[in-house]
């Protein structure tokens, strides 16, 4: 259902915010959860729009699934399913987790393409081909996949074409119950690929490497069930971190793990911010000073400036003082929110994988339209920087990885409102 939010912005926003589970963790470790004979337990997981979709895909699977509290508790299936429901697996890219899993319970697998946000070609070819270098069988029709594999998969010694970290993370999967050993080279090294082989190590799969270009694995014959506490988001916190930058204040981020922010950091101390650790899983990111412009960043794979980030911060620097240049080398179509950007009087220029930022610039309240996730958050992280009251429309996208971006912000002393398009 369409939602829209209302923010009135221009003001510092003050005070503390726990970081939520990562979403881009708990999305493939609940794809994971099929792999364990016994109870697996999440906890802290967000209410995310994705997470909803897991969930219906789970237990479409036939796994029980039950939410108490914060936390996900989940059963296995007595008879594990082999197709994946159509609405919740085209409602986002994280289907494409379920491959792997599903083809080492069932023997075959049968999705629809996945969707997900709209960044440019997100093809799923690393998957597929990893996944037949293993012994599946693959039959693709216009919008659907069929996977099958006759006997169990093998291991394999076998290089990514690019380090893609859903790709890594659907051959962990795949590794872990294979006959015999797997080598990954040219692996995603992202922080929630480590946080995945952390899961599966715990129920009891033999991986190590992850976190580095080279992952190595023993298969298993079976996975036990695990408890298990995913990392915190650091998009979620570089979001938060942005507003800080573009509205000014101080706040206080709290359950951060070791270093919340990555290169993020970086970028905003060069725009005016301080950031410093006043205890132990803390950060606090502060703006006092004037805000200026960081010149050329470029977004990358891990440990890199996160591309997931670059809308973000991008919403943060609009009025900063001289030029802001991002570019995205991962995705094609990263800068959709570029429009929105400029209707709240950012002096943007878009040409592809590149967003040119240049300031000052008085921004002022505009009804705006989110077209994807983050493209959504760094529209709300401009809104907040805005005087006066704006609009966002299609703020459903932002719940794919927030759950209450309004209620996060509104505990910082901002004025949000979400409520059902018109
Ligand atoms: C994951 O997406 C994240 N999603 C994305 O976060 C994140 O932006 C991305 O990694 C990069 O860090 C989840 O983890 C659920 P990729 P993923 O495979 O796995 C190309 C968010 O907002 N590619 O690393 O889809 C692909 O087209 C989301 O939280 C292939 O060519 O990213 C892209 O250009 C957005 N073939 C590049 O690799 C493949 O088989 C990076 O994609 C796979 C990927």
């Amino acid at each position: 259902m369409g939602e829209i939010l209302r923010v009135w912005g221009g003001r510092p926003l003050e005070g503390a915010v726990r970081l939520p589970s990562a979403k881009n963790s708990v999305l493939p470790i609940l794809a994971a959860a099929v792999l364990a004979d016994g109870p697996v337990v999440l906890r802290d997981v967000p209410d995310l729009a994705d997470v909803r979709a897991s969930v219906s895909i789970l237990r479409a699977l036939g796994l029980t699934v039950r939410r108490r509290g914060e936390d996900l508790h989940l059963l296995p299936a007595a008879v594990p399913g082999w197709q994946l429901p159509e609405a919740p697996a085209r409602a986002m890219r994280s289907s494409v987790f379920y491959l792997a899993p599903v083809l080492h319970r069932a023997g075959r697998v049968r999705m629809p393409l996945p969707g997900g946000c709209k960044l440019g070609p997100r093809p799923i070819d690393i998957h597929l081909d990893g996944l037949c270098r293993m012994g599946a069988q693959a039959a693709c029709g216009e919008d659907w996949l069929e996977l099958t594999a006759p006997a169990r998969l093998r291991g394999m010694d076998y290089t990514l074409r690019l380090p893609s970290v859903g790709a890594t993370e659907t051959l962990l999967m795949a590794a872990a119950l294979a006959q015999g050993d797997t080598v990954l080279r040219n692996a995603a090294r992202e922080p929630e690929v480590r946080d995945l082989a952390a899961f599966l190590n715990g129920c009891g799969a033999r991986i190590e490497g992850a976190g580095s270009p080279v992952i190595r694995v023993q298969g298993k014959t079976a996975l036990h069930g695990a408890r298990h506490r995913p990392i915190p988001d650091r998009i979620v916190a570089a979001t938060v971190a942005a507003a800080v930058a573009g509205c000014g204040g101080c706040v206080t981020l709290l359950g951060t793990g070791e270093d919340p922010l990555g290169p993020v950091a970086g970028v905003l101390e060069r725009a005016g911010c301080h950031t410093d650790r006043p205890a132990p899983e803390c950060w606090r990111v502060q703006r006092q000073d004037d805000l200026q412009g960081v010149g050329l960043v470029r977004t990358g794979v891990w440990p890199g400036f996160s591309t997931d980030a670059a809308p973000v911060v991008a919403g943060g620097l609009l009025a900063a003082r001289g030029d802001t240049v991002l570019e995205d080398t991962v995705f094609e179509d990263r800068f959709a929110c570029a429009e929105g950007f400029a209707l709240l009087g950012g002096q943007v220029c878009r040409r592809g994988r590149v967003l040119a930022v240049h300031g000052p610039a008085r921004l002022a309240g505009a009804r705006v339209r989110a077209c994807d996730l983050r493209g959504g958050a760094g529209l709300a992280v401009a809104a907040l920087t805005a005087a006066g009251a704006s609009v966002i429309e299609g703020a459903e996208y932002i719940r794919r990885g927030y759950a209450d971006l309004a209620g996060l912000f509104r505990g910082l002393g901002a004025q949000l409102q979400a409520a059902p398009q018109g």
